[in-house]
């Protein structure tokens, strides 16, 4: 089973050597011409059947869809647009494509309706080039991190504490669901005792386990799984998503606003480094689609421009606080003032505020600090001011917030003060509490949503285009 990929035959220099490719067939021409894709780049290989080498029974075969393996001389092509082709001496089907009942016809697809056909989503032009950007940049992370000296910790998917605080866990049970489950009084299942006797629901977020190990190997990173049982169907949320969090023991603030901003710049350079093709196909397919909107609603820049700009150029900081005042003293929209003229501070900001911040007035991104502590998690490290915590989120141009993070309460007895204002039963936190009393230190660390910088790097503008099965209230394929 010796093959060539199509991305290195096509990108090698060299001709009239022997070789065997496998793929899917995107077209057939003239009984003679197969466009064979591997997946491995958008661009397709030119198979030619020599006159005679096929018989009726065989072509009839080659459809769109239709897996073959094809032997022959790797010669350099006469077509314009491709360098070598395929001078083919065997062609074998390897598996049927029914042209019939072929779903996908040679036009092109909503990402909607794609997203109810799985199995040939991936083998479109659009997705190819988004999951092999995704790969890349997944594949930075760590990369990013190993040069570092980061510890990848692998955390636990199903857990007994709501790390965030903020109650959207799916709950997992291993109670009989046929009536036999223990019942409260009021004749509901008590899922108190559902996992062997314990309660548990799927990880929000790696963050408090990470910080035990911070507490120990002083620099770690998580990259994993993380759900949200939040009803929200917006082009920003997913039911499960992956998210990347570093937890750095003796960093502060500062020091973690540094390293977020590093990394987020790294990684999307390791794309532009190592993607160039399909970003310059996201590129142009995006051109296209702003093309559709009315002038003064297209952006200013193009994919490409936009991820320069982004890695080469400072991020803003600033306080919420001076956010607060830059957004009263936005005259942006006389008729609907922004809601914090009414509500003022202290207030969460919305979606509109925040695009406001990043699109508008800075026009790159922005990164927020020093929150209201009774907007944000109990972790979050107070403030000497009684009133702020030392929080941090990152706001992308077209996406909003992109990272949440901050530096932790590393005191023990402000730490318990918190949660008991906040309600947070302590007793059952006693594994994270015990950093606090056995060897604390300053620490810090973010969350950075993968699918929404995936998102940002790609241009799509669905968060369900960005991830290869995506969850979310009434997905369609699962
Ligand atoms: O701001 P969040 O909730 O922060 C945490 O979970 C912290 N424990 C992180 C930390 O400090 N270690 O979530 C972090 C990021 C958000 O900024 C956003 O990018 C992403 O996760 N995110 C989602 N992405 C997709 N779908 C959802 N439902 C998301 N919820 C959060
Ligand atoms: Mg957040």
């Amino acid at each position: 089973n010796k093959r060539t990929k199509i991305k290195v035959l096509l990108e090698s220099d060299q001709a009239n050597y022997e070789t065997t490719v496998m793929g899917w067939v995107r077209t057939f021409r003239n009984n003679q011409f197969i466009a064979l894709n591997d997946g491995s780049t958008n661009n397709n290989l030119q198979v030619v059947a020599a006159l005679g080498l096929l018989d009726d029974a065989t072509i009839k075969r080659i459809t769109t869809g239709a897996c073959i393996k094809a032997t022959g001389t790797v010669i350099e092509s006469l077509g314009k647009g491709q360098k070598v082709e395929l001078q083919a001496t065997v062609i074998e089907i390897l598996g049927d494509s029914d042209a019939e009942k072929f779903p996908l016809q040679p036009k092109k697809h909503s990402l909607e309706f794609l997203r109810e056909v799985a199995h040939l989503r991936f083998r479109t032009n659009t997705f190819g080039a988004i999951f092999r950007v995704r790969h890349s940049l997944a594949f930075a992370v760590h990369q990013f991190f190993n040069d570092r000296g980061f510890v990848y910790m692998h955390t636990p998917i199903i857990t007994g504490s709501d790390a965030e605080g903020a109650g959207e866990m799916f709950k997992v049970t291993t109670l009989p669901l046929d009536g036999t489950a223990p019942k409260n009084d009021d004749g509901s299942i008590n899922f108190k005792e559902d996992f062997f006797g314990k309660s548990t629901n799927l990880t929000v977020s790696g963050q408090l386990e990470g910080e035990l190990a911070a507490m120990a190997f002083s620099d770690i990173y998580t990259f994993g799984p993380t759900f949200r049982a939040e009803n929200s169907n917006t082009t920003r949320h997913l039911a499960e998503f992956w998210m990347i969090e570093p937890e750095v023991a003796f960093n502060d603030l500062e020091d973690n606003m540094n390293l977020a901003e590093d990394f987020i710049k790294y990684i999307i350079k390791y794309a532009m480094d190592h993607n160039a093709d399909d970003l310059a196909f996201l590129a142009q397919r995006l051109e296209e689609e702003e093309k559709q909107k009315p002038q003064n609603e297209r952006s200013e820049m193009g994919l490409i421009d936009k991820l320069k700009f982004v890695v080469e150029n400072n991020f803003e900081r600033l306080t919420y606080t001076e956010a607060i005042e830059i957004l009263k003293e936005s005259n942006h929209n006389k008729k609907k003032k922004f809601q914090y003229l009414v509500e003022g501070w202290g207030v969460d900001l919305q979606s509109e505020h925040e695009r406001y911040l990043v699109e508008k007035h800075f026009k790159k991104p922005v990164i927020l600090t020093d929150y209201p502590k009774d907007i944000k998690a109990f972790y979050m490290r107070q403030n000497d001011d009684g009133k702020t915590v030392a929080a941090m989120d990152i706001l992308a141009p077209g996406i909003g917030e992109i990272v949440g993070g901050s530096q932790r309460e590393e005191r023990l007895d402000k730490l318990v003060q918190r949660m008991e204002e906040m309600h947070i039963p302590t007793e059952e936190m006693n594994f994270y509490l015990d950093t606090r009393r056995f060897g604390a230190c300053p620490h810090a660390g973010f969350g950075l949503g993968f699918e929404r910088l995936v998102l940002f790097v790609t241009g799509m503008t669905n968060i369900r285009d960005v991830i290869p099965f995506p969850r979310y209230p009434k997905s369609a394929a699962f």
